[in-house]
């Protein structure tokens, strides 16, 4: 039985018992007063039987009275131990979420925060309540939070936004919810911040936008190619019969020859382009990479040389065949040796190495250099179609977006590191890691 059914019963006893010591002692007078020649001893038993109940009920109602109040005291102390256990689950949840967790005022002070968004920020809850959000976070980033906190005040209703934050070498993007905590009135007191890293979702979106800007651009150049393939069948055609008539050694042929060398180069590049554009049907060829590494060498050593960049090779032999298409594979090598010559300028070392992963699952080629390195802001640009640092007519900004689509394409991964002269210790340099698929 409940507490509350149990007063509602001794409530009940407790009418019962009074309303019989009443009724008794009612009786006891108006037997006094009708009969007075009723014997003394009924006189007296009905007096006694009065009195007695009507101090029955003013004992038992002392006892409820007294029970009540310990019951409620009781009810008070098992509602104030769950208030304190639900606080406690609270607190532990908020101090063990990897999240951001925070409230502040209307000019944007802390009020409290969890443990985890001031260890991030180097310190203890304590040390930052009062403190501004422009303490933690930049001015550009503090400013906008701040005009959200504004509008959650004026309005009442949650509001999300992304930010970044740089915390050394990283920059984190943070996906936050502001909520405002009312009081019993509806009047805002505060409002709540819970922010997560979403860096990883905020990448993923990216490279989705990069594989759309791709496959756009893959459409683009194969109209393009399309076009210009053409008019160059023709030029090569008519080269073809000119050559027919002039004399070997005379100096038009060899013009004409190099018209050809150059057409044919031309009728190359389209082709790769068309086969760009064209998804999916070359990916069941296969390749040792070994190979189209070093016939990149071949080709680029000698600029190497008279840039005074140092070539450091280390090929693992025997590797597996890996998939991907031999002359893609070029491709993506001769961007990144290009990419890395051109960030050494005029003197360097670059070190290229292929090997088996730990898991002998996939192969591992490394391009790394010593030259001035990627700013961090950059870092997430770098495989944009058209992005590029570089001045105009020194590059297109393709050349990674290249190498990512068609990595990309052969279910392989690439990846970039990056340390500039102002990144601490670190040595200097960029390095590209891919990882191919091998042969099953
Ligand atoms: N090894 C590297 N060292 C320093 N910066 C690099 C390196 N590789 C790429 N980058 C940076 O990434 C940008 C984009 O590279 P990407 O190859 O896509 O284009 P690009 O080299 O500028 O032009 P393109 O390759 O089309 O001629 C470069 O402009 C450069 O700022
Ligand atoms: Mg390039």
């Amino acid at each position: 039985m409940n507490i509350q059914n149990r007063l509602k019963l001794t409530r009940v006893a407790l009418i019962i018992v009074w309303s019989i010591s009443f009724f008794c002692f009612v009786m006891t007078l108006m037997t006094g007063m009708q009969s007075p020649h009723a014997g003394p001893n009924s006189f007296v038993w009905l007096q006694s039987l009065g009195i007695f109940t009507l101090l029955l009920g003013i004992g038992s109602g002392l006892f409820y009275g007294r029970w009540r109040f310990r019951g409620l005291q009781n009810q008070i102390a098992d509602q104030s131990k769950k208030i304190k256990r639900c606080k406690e689950r609270y607190r532990v949840l908020v101090e063990s979420a990897e999240d951001f967790i925070f409230t502040v005022d209307r000019s944007g002070r802390f009020r409290s925060l969890n443990s985890f968004t001031a260890a991030f920020f180097g310190g203890v809850p304590s040390q930052f309540i009062g403190r501004p959000l422009s303490d933690l976070f930049s001015h550009e980033v503090a400013g906008k939070q701040l005009k959200l906190i504004k509008s959650v005040f004026q309005f009442g209703k949650s509001m999300r936004h992304e930010f970044m934050i740089v915390s050394g070498e990283y920059q984190i993007w943070l996906g936050a919810n502001f909520m405002p905590r009312k009081d019993e009135k509806g009047n805002v007191i505060s409002v709540l911040c819970i922010a997560r890293d979403i860096t990883e979702s905020k990448k993923l979106e990216n490279q989705l936008i990069n594989t759309e800007k791709l496959a756009s651009m893959g459409t683009l150049a194969a109209g393009v190619a399309h076009e210009i393939n053409n008019p160059l069948g023709i030029i090569l055609g008519f080269t073809d019969l000119l050559l027919e008539k002039c004399e070997k050694n005379s100096q038009s042929y060899q013009d004409l020859k190099t018209i050809e060398r150059q057409g044919l180069h031309c009728k190359a590049v389209v082709e790769n382009l068309l086969r760009f554009a064209r998804h999916g049907e070359d990916i069941y060829e296969y390749c040792d990479i070994n190979k189209p590494i070093r016939s990149i060498m071949e080709v680029v050593k000698h600029s190497l040389d008279m840039n005074n960049i140092e070539l450091r090779l280390s090929l693992a032999p025997d590797l597996p065949e890996v998939k991907g298409n031999l002359r893609q594979m070029q491709q993506v090598i001769l961007n990144l040796v290009n990419n890395a010559a051109a960030a050494m300028k005029n003197e360097g070392v670059l070190w290229i190495s292929s090997a088996l992963d730990a898991n002998n699952e996939k192969v591992v080629v490394i391009i790394r250099d010593n030259g001035h390195g990627i700013q961090p802001e950059y870092m997430d640009k770098i495989f944009d179609p058209f992005f590029t640092t570089k001045s105009e007519g020194e590059g297109t900004g393709l050349g990674l977006s290249i190498t990512h689509g068609i990595i990309s394409k052969y279910d392989g991964t690439i990846s970039c590191e990056s340390n500039t002269a102002n990144s601490g210790n670190n040595p200097r340099g960029t390095t590209f890691k891919i990882t191919l698929r091998i042969r099953d």
